[in-house]
């Protein structure tokens, strides 16, 4: 192969190709506002969506309807009404409600359909469905309000989406829903969105915000956190603008609910979407359901913790055996994962700084907590505290957990590759293997 250098776009697409492959029939559900239709790149969301479609996601898509609906009331000379934030949908609310939901349901279908050559439609056939999927019931009267056809959802017809989205199908969920007496309901889009997204376990929930993105006090964008870090931003002194605070409100309802991760994505800007699920970078907001584990150092408190942790691997010879003063003295080596004061995992780096090499030791994962990634995190934290300190070259001594490391780009290596103070350690007895791998370039964001 000759080495000339790459073209951005042979290196880009490699870059995607996990991604590609991670999301293929998943299932995604995308929740967008009525005000997304009004703007000029309304089409190129669209498009992009149809994109992900043709990428194997199976895409169920939600869409509000509040600014046409509101349109249509005024053209009408009718009151708009809204009580706590929600709408009173009387007769000729529920009109409006229909109206601009049909109107809304049939441009998004029409901009679905396009074809034209030059355009990222060209050459696919996106198939649209819509139904009866979402039941509804009245909201009914609240604090001596009644709410009249405003309503909530009641149950989601699951089976019946799930076979649209197996036969290849994106289906379209209006903000309304049918009640079991005939009845149509005006429902929050977000409000469908979660609940379909529930219903099928949806791989991803995703939310496009009108609003800058969410950013912390040094104005560093925010890419990742958990339900419980935004419960606690909601509840902290600063301000979120109201319609980001709502999505991180539903990010933290989906996510208490199973849906493991809620992507809040800025709709003006120009192709955010793909860059959020198909580059390292992101383009938004993260919002996953695990509980609050904090990967950190460890200190001097934690080796308790940890002994407990590693003292029956020791016991079964998985583990070189480590004296508490051994661990103490070595404590600032290791890294942890901790969840309400428990050591879940831990690993260490001992330097050798001279040879510009690190030896990665003591991965382990208390048994409850194994398969969940928490090995692989701690081994790419070290890897940047490797870096950092100028180490070219990691490896690892092992006698049972061989493929782990070669599954994660550790290669054979031979006894002499190792720094001479550390040859000189070396258990000949133990018989460890070892395992060597140059360092990667930097992290990926997860997908
Ligand atoms: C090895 C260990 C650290 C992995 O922790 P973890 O948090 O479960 O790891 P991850 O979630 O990142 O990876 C899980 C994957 O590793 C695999 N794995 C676990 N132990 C393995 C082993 N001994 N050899 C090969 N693969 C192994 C799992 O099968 C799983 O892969 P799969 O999903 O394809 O089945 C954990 O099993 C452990 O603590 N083992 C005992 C201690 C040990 O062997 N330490 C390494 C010596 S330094």
């Amino acid at each position: 192969m000759k080495h000339t250098p790459i073209a951005p776009h042979v290196a880009w697409f490699r870059d995607a190709a996990p991604y590609i492959n991670a999301h293929r029939d998943r299932t995604f559900v995308i929740a967008f506002g009525g005000e997304a239709a009004l703007q000029p790149g309304f089409a190129a969301l669209l498009h992009d969506i149809a994109i992900l479609q043709t990428l194997g996601v199976r895409l169920v898509l939600v869409h509000g309807a509040r600014p046409q609906i509101e349109e249509r009331l005024r053209a009408r000379g009718a009151e708009i009404r809204y009580v706590n934030g929600l709408r009173i949908t009387d007769e000729q609310a529920l009109r409006a409600v229909k109206d601009a939901a049909g109107s809304l349901r049939v441009e998004i279908e029409a901009l679905l359909s396009m074809g034209l050559a030059n355009t990222p439609m060209s050459g696919v056939r996106v198939r649209v469905s819509s139904g009866n999927f979402v039941t509804a019931r009245p909201l009914g009267v609240r604090d001596g309000v009644d709410y009249q056809h405003t309503g909530e959802v009641r149950r989601v017809d699951t089976e019946g989406l799930r076979r649209h989205l197996q036969s290849g199908e994106m289906v379209l969920l209006p903000p309304m829903g049918y009640s079991p007496t005939g009845e149509i309901f005006n429902l929050s889009a977000e409000d469908v969105a979660i609940a379909a997204a529930v219903a099928l376990k949806a791989d991803k929930l995703i939310f496009f915000s009108d609003t800058q993105d969410l950013r912390d006090e040094d104005q560093t964008p925010i890419t990742h956190l958990t339900a419980d870090q935004a419960e606690t931003l909601l509840q902290g002194p600063r301000a979120i603008p109201d319609e980001l605070a709502a999505h991180l409100r539903s990010a933290i309802t989906a996510c208490r609910q199973t849906v493991e991760r809620v992507h809040i994505v800025d709709r003006r800007q120009d192709g955010a979407l793909l860059m959020e699920l198909y580059t390292r970078e992101g383009a938004g907001t993260l919002v996953t359901g695990e509980r609050y584990e904090r990967l950190r150092p460890a200190q001097i408190e934690d080796v308790g913790g940890i002994l407990e942790l590693i003292h029956p691997l020791e016991a079964e010879g998985i583990l070189v055996r480590r004296s508490r003063e051994q661990l103490e003295l070595e404590i600032e080596r290791f890294a942890v994962i901790e969840q309400d004061g428990m050591i879940l995992a831990c690993a260490a780096l001992y330097p050798f700084p001279e040879e510009q090499v690190g030896e990665l030791a003591c991965v382990a994962v208390h048994a409850d907590y194994r398969g969940g990634g928490r090995a692989e995190m701690l081994a790419e934290y070290l890897e940047t505290r490797a870096r950092a300190l100028g180490i070219t070259r990691l490896f690892v001594l092992t006698t049972r957990t061989a493929h782990w490391f070669r599954e994660r780009g550790f290669e054979p290596g031979e006894l002499k590759a190792l720094p001479i103070s550390r040859q000189q350690m070396y258990n000949y007895q133990r018989n460890s293997k070892i395992f060597i791998k140059p360092l990667p370039a930097a992290r990926r964001k997860p997908g």
